[in-house]
């Protein structure tokens, strides 16, 4: 995302509103986590209609406490996917656990139930799932592998919130699910990120554990009453602001709103796209609804596919944002260093990587835009070389 870009890959939907929030909250004088976080958080149990959600500094963060909440920790082993960011992986190391990865479902992006079959051993505590670009996991599948396995899910639900299975949104069926907040996600504050949870104890360790092991908070200590408090517990320091949580509260307010114009965009781009020849747009499962957080489209000609990184040049040289979600991990140096993994291991994963591009997706884009993009595209393929 760049100023030059004529049209840049992501634009947030920031507005009066945030602004006034953010004025009500500098006005109140509380900026760390406060009244603010509190709301945000019930008001996100009502979204979801999950039991308990916990604000905190990220999404990273929010898997971490859901991983820590299932106790997992040096011995244990996590089953994930490559095809993400570096933060689900990551989250497992910080435990001192050990990611195992099982590739993605051949033509997808999510994990492969299948495949997580395969990784389970006596070591292994949790399954932990990604959505992708507002696409998600075969919940119903996964589900199923845990109850038999006794596993806990984690699900990472970065790319998620808003999306749906059988009807039921994202957030309700795994024990811990992690949404982040960041700039580009589809509820952005800069930097944030929410665990949401049915357990209440899971949901009492990870509020301890996000604010140092301190079995109080500090609005409790110093807003209402009493100095003392205890630790409890090896704690982080992953709690949100005030400020951030304000901005929140409005994005969460207009989510459904601003999800209809990302509904709208994705339609746009189908349909002004659907001459185009050797591209596909990647479809949810049977029975599930989008999240709309990325654009993803997937070249399906070979010599197209070669020409991948080309297509991406000539898409920059021409002003338009672009990104790739995501390089797979174990093709990142330390997680195949560190885990001995190497190219060729997850081949589904790596072809869907080298076949993926992502292009400008946002809730404010306009049918011209869209055309704009497209019609660049169009000719970029025509001769990519
Ligand atoms: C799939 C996925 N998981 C986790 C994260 C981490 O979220 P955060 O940046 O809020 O820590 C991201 C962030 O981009 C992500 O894309």
């Amino acid at each position: 995302m760049t100023r030059q870009n004529k049209i840049d890959f992501y634009r947030p939907p920031l507005g009066r509103a945030e602004q006034a929030a953010i004025n009500r909250a500098l006005a109140r004088g509380w900026l760390t986590s406060g009244p603010e976080c509190a709301r945000f958080e019930e008001e996100m149990c009502a979204f979801l209609g999950v039991k308990h959600a916990l604000a905190v500094s990220s999404g990273t963060a929010a898997l971490h406490l859901g991983l820590l909440a299932a106790d997992v920790g040096p011995g244990d082993e996590v089953i994930t996917t490559p095809y993400t960011f570096v933060a689900t992986a990551e989250v497992i190391a910080y435990c001192g656990a050990q990611p195992v990865f099982a590739d993605v479902e051949p033509g997808c992006y999510t994990i492969d139930p299948g495949q997580i079959e395969r990784k389970i051993t006596a070591r292994t505590k949790a399954i932990l799932p990604v959505g992708i670009g507002g696409l998600p996991c075969r919940s119903d599948r996964i589900r199923q592998i845990a109850r038999r396995h006794k596993l806990k899910v984690i699900e990472d639900g970065a790319h998620t919130l808003g999306a749906t299975v059988g009807g039921t949104p994202i957030g309700r069926w795994a024990d811990a699910t992690a949404f982040s907040f960041y700039s580009t996600k589809n509820l952005c504050i800069g930097e944030g990120g929410m665990v949401v949870t049915g357990h209440t104890a899971w949901y009492d360790k990870m509020r301890v554990l996000s604010r140092h092991g301190i079995s109080k908070g500090t609005w409790d200590r110093y807003g209402n009453r009493g100095w003392a408090y205890d630790v409890t517990a090896q704690g982080y320091k992953y709690n949100m602001s005030d400020l951030l949580a304000a901005i929140g509260r409005v994005q969460l307010k207009r989510f459904a709103q601003l999800q209809k114009k990302r509904e709208r965009v994705d339609r746009w781009y189908r349909a002004l796209a659907a001459d185009i020849g050797g591209l596909s747009f990647p479809e949810p499962a049977a029975g599930a609804g989008s999240a709309y957080h990325l654009l993803m489209v997937r070249l399906t000609d070979p010599a197209l596919i070669n020409s991948r990184d080309k297509i991406l040049s000539a898409l920059t040289q021409r002003g338009i944002g672009i990104s790739v979600h995501f390089i797979p991990l174990h093709l990142m140096t330390h997680i195949a260093r560190r885990y001995g993994l190497k190219h060729g291991d997850f081949p589904e994963a790596e072809a869907a990587y080298r076949a993926t591009m992502s292009l400008p997706f946002f809730p404010e884009m306009t049918k011209n835009e869209v055309r704009f993009v497209t019609d660049t595209l169009r000719e970029i393929l025509r001769d990519p070389e």
